[in-house]
């Protein structure tokens, strides 16, 4: 059975993430935003907090929308704002997961991520993992 992952990772979480994915047969797929966010940390924050907190949704690269042939697919975001990521607002938008297993995985600095919980147990009916930096806390992963 193929499995995919598709992710966002704007400072190597997800990446980190992805390579526990990798070592266990998924195929991955990460996305990348059309517009880059600055880099200056503060108006990163205020750049991606705002476009999180409105749900708006980035334009992707190349985004490949093809997900027939998977019938598990995990889904990976960082919180922004307590929410999900524009990236992967963009995602969801483009994508039909509704006869798949899916699971989400969620990365941010607290490890809670309760507006991004409560949105994705609202609309699907996946799983939500929660990790607290997982690049940093390395036994994070086992929680997958
Ligand atoms: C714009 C922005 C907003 C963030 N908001 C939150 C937040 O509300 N709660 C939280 O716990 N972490 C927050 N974080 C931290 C990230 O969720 C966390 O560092 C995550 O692991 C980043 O994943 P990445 O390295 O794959 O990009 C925020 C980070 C950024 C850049």
């Amino acid at each position: 059975m193929k499995k995919l992952l598709i992710y966002f990772s704007m400072t190597g979480n997800g990446d980190y993430v992805a390579k526990y994915y990798k070592d266990h047969n998924y195929d991955i797929r990460k996305v990348i935003t059309k517009k880059k966010y600055p880099k200056h940390k503060f108006f990163m924050m205020m750049t991606g907090g705002f476009r999180a907190g409105f749900g708006l949704k980035d334009k992707l690269i190349d985004f490949d929308k093809s997900v027939d042939s998977y019938k598990e697919i995990v889904i990976g975001s960082p919180i922004w704002f307590d929410r999900l990521s524009p990236a992967i607002n963009s995602v969801l938008n483009q994508i039909n997961i509704d006869d798949k297993k899916v699971t989400f995985v969620l990365y941010s600095a607290s490890g809670v991520a309760n507006k991004a919980t409560e949105k994705i147990n609202k609309l699907y009916k996946g799983k939500v993992i929660v990790l607290k930096e997982p690049k940093k806390n390395k036994e994070e992963i086992k929680k997958l």
